[in-house]
């Protein structure tokens, strides 16, 4: 097992759960993304011609790329900066003539009290008013449109418990790694410790603006709050009030309590923020089929909720207490009924989470029609008014999906707001072999969604969004991570991040690899540019890799300047430059598997029409960059660096090597943070 399969501890064991965050848990015979594509290109011709062979004849005929091409023409170079090379150091490089500093790190203070961050050292209560752990998908929400003043929404989407606690007794001189729980002696957990783990997740919400000296800083502000692991969350759509919701919490199904594992997010055209709860089935401890009980209901084990007595993942639900905010991370079937106790409690996560960064007093909603299942992020295809609302989201597990929303009302200005996510169609994405694709409705009646197959009505379609594409017929796909839509050609781009239980049998053109370590992005169009079309063109915009095992759309193959592996983050920038993050897992400097030849990870940036790709950032140790967008005038971005020092031993954290110095290098534990990156001539960045 490699490194970078293990963005998570063996925190459940689970039937289909291996290591990592993505539970293989698709047992359904759709055919993969693989098999659709042998037919486009066939497999022959790779045997014959090798990969340079299979992009010519996946790309060659794109019309695609030529409309792009003919954009790109008058536009100009959309690329300006000399490229990065690839680092092994514990640094943060940018191009010549950039500049960049910190702005919000874990533990900074943002409300309250303003409890300054202590490394290793903070209590629950202090986590409550400060920047959470492990950031993620990131929005700069201007004020009165300016790019110098804004609300920064930041996701948390995991925790590294030793870092949080390294000061704590018991912690320190452990053999403790970067998934580790620590257990009390009575193998309870500490309330308080609890407590903060659940603080330090969910969403940081934050003024910021630029100061004299042309840094940023937060800005104390009363519309800065934190939404967390806890926080009251009603839940929306067709899902409020059935049966499937109700628990001893919210006996009538329409509340729940915080948001979890946030990956990355979205911006509705109404500007709100919609944060994603991706591997959130972790969290929780069913152990009714240890008990002798029937199995985990599908609800649970098609999304792989732990049935080890010790899951979940940090063992929230054995702080010593008992108290009902953390015992009902118990999801069994301990009650006399579903209202006494927390059998559903895993089925009020896995959605979309809609949050107002402008009214703090807001409730967060689960906008339950968008699906549920291990959320990526979501993207917003344009507005059009007088049409509905349509957005996309992936399933990032080996072998899921992509899903399309089309709302039932339409877009009126100034009126719509994320009601209109409540209603409307669900569907999932078939990838033809022609480089057609159509999209399955997950409605009643459609698609074999019938009660004869073991879907009641809407809501049992939404809470099982998985199994409901399983028997549409949906395509699976090597773990689709972020989508972006380029606002001017209005293609949809997606990440395919890597699948690396493709076996050698399973090699074809698109992967041609005996495991997808390097992953590929794909993207398509609409006739008439029309997202509510139930049928779209297709092609990969590029396939990542070393310079042996590439390809670009537009021909050729990666080189010193663009190698890469493992896209995850990418957002397309109102200039058409698509930015693209990698994420190899925990990559330090002692590193020696499959992706040992692309450094640390990074940011790149792209010319969809040209298919140039330059490295433009790379970063420490340890960590993943991910999150990234610009002020409107495109002058300064934000990016963040996940989980720097991950990749430290217990024996080296035993040691007190923390493994990242970043971002204090001042012997305090590594820190999460957003990177401010600005240009020293004050230009658009990338251009
Ligand atoms: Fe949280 Fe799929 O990355
Ligand atoms: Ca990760
Ligand atoms: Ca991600
Ligand atoms: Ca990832």
């Amino acid at each position: 097992m490699n490194d970078y399969e293990r963005d998570y501890p063996d925190y459940t064991e689970a039937p289909g759960y291996e290591h990592g965050d993505e539970p293989p848990c698709n047992t359904s015979k759709n055919p993969n993304f693989y098999e659709v594509m042998e037919g486009r290109v066939k497999r022959r011709s790779f045997l014959a011609g090798g990969l340079a062979a299979i992009s010519t004849g996946l790309f060659g005929s794109s019309l695609l790329g030529k409309a792009a091409l003919a954009q790109s023409t008058a536009k100009g170079a959309l690329l300006g900066f000399t490229p990065v090379p690839i680092s092994f150091d514990d640094t943060v490089v940018v191009p010549e003539g950039y500049s960049f500093h910190i702005l919000g790190a874990t533990g900074e203070p943002i409300m309250g009290d303003m409890p300054a961050f202590r490394s290793g050292a903070n209590s629950a209560a202090e986590q409550g008013m400060q920047i959470g752990q492990h950031h993620d998908g990131i929005h700069y929400f201007p004020i009165d449109g300016s790019s110098e003043d804004g609300i920064i929404c930041v996701n948390h989407e995991y925790i590294e418990p030793r870092f949080l606690h390294a000061e704590k007794p018991g912690y320190k001189g452990q053999p403790i790694d970067s998934r580790s729980v620590v257990y009390d002696a009575d193998g309870m957990r500490d309330d308080d410790e609890v407590q903060l783990e659940i603080n330090a997740h969910g969403v940081s919400v934050y003024r910021t603006a630029k100061q004299a000296d042309g840094t940023w800083a937060v800005v104390a502000d009363p519309r800065n709050r934190k939404i967390t692991g806890g926080t009251p969350i009603a839940i929306g759509g067709p899902v409020q009030g059935s049966a499937h919701v109700r628990t001893k919490y919210s006996p009538d199904g329409t509340m729940t309590r915080g948001t979890l594992n946030n990956c990355a997010h979205g911006v509705t055209p109404w500007n709100t923020y919609l944060t994603a709860e991706e591997n959130w089935a972790g969290y929780f401890s069913n152990t009714d089929q240890i008990d002798q009980k029937p199995d985990l209901p599908r609800e649970h084990a098609r999304y792989g909720v732990s049935s080890n007595p010790q899951g979940g993942r940090y063992g929230w639900h054995l702080a010593k207490s008992g108290a009902d905010e953390f015992a009902r991370f118990n999801a069994s079937s301990i009650g006399a009924a579903a209202t006494e106790d927390y059998r559903n409690e895993p089925n009020t996560f896995g959605w979309m989470v809609e949050i107002d960064p402008f009214d703090p007093e807001s409730t967060p909603v689960k906008r339950t029609h968008l699906g549920r299942f291990a959320h990526e992020g979501v993207v917003f295809a344009p507005v059009v008014e007088g049409a509905p609302v349509v957005c996309y989201s992936g399933d990032d597990a080996r072998f899921e999906y992509i899903y399309k929303f089309v709302s039932d009302d339409v877009w009126v200005p100034g009126e719509t707001d994320g009601s209109i996510l409540d209603s409307g169609t669900l569907y999932a994405a078939k990838f033809n072999d022609d480089g057609t694709g159509e999209w399955l409705a997950l409605a009643p009646g459609r698609n074999g969604l019938t009660p004869a197959n073991g879907f009641a009505d809407m809501a049992d379609i939404l809470v099982n969004t998985r199994l409901a594409a399983d028997q549409a017929g949906a395509t699976k796909m090597d773990r689709p991570e972020w989508g972006t839509i380029d606002p001017n050609s209005g293609e949809v781009y997606f990440a395919l991040t890597n699948n690396s239980r493709r076996t050698q049998a399973q090699v074809d053109a698109v992967n041609p690899r005996a495991e997808n370590n390097f992953g590929q992005i794909v993207r398509w169009h609409y006739e008439n540019g029309d997202h509510t079309r139930a049928s779209f063109d297709w092609d990969l915009f590029v396939i990542a890799g070393n310079a042996q095992n590439s390809a670009v759309a537009t021909g050729g193959a990666l080189g010193d300047d663009s190698i890469f592996a493992c896209p995850d983050g990418i957002w397309c920038d109102e200039n058409s430059r698509l930015w693209i993050q990698t994420d190899m897992g925990d990559i330090g400097p002692d590193y020696d598997g499959p992706l040992k030849d692309f450094g640390m990870n990074g940011m790149l940036a792209s010319d969809p029409a040209t298919g140039e790709i330059r490295r433009f950032l790379t970063g420490p140790w340890g960590q993943e960059t991910t999150g990234v967008v610009t002020t409107p005038d495109g002058k300064t971005m934000f990016i963040n660096f996940q989980h720097p020092g991950a990749h430290a031993s217990a024996e080296a954290f035993a040691a007190g090597d923390f493994g990242s110095g970043f971002p204090d290098y001042d012997g305090t534990v590594p820190r999460s943070a957003t990177v401010v990156i600005t240009r020293d001539d004050g230009g658009i960045i990338g251009a």
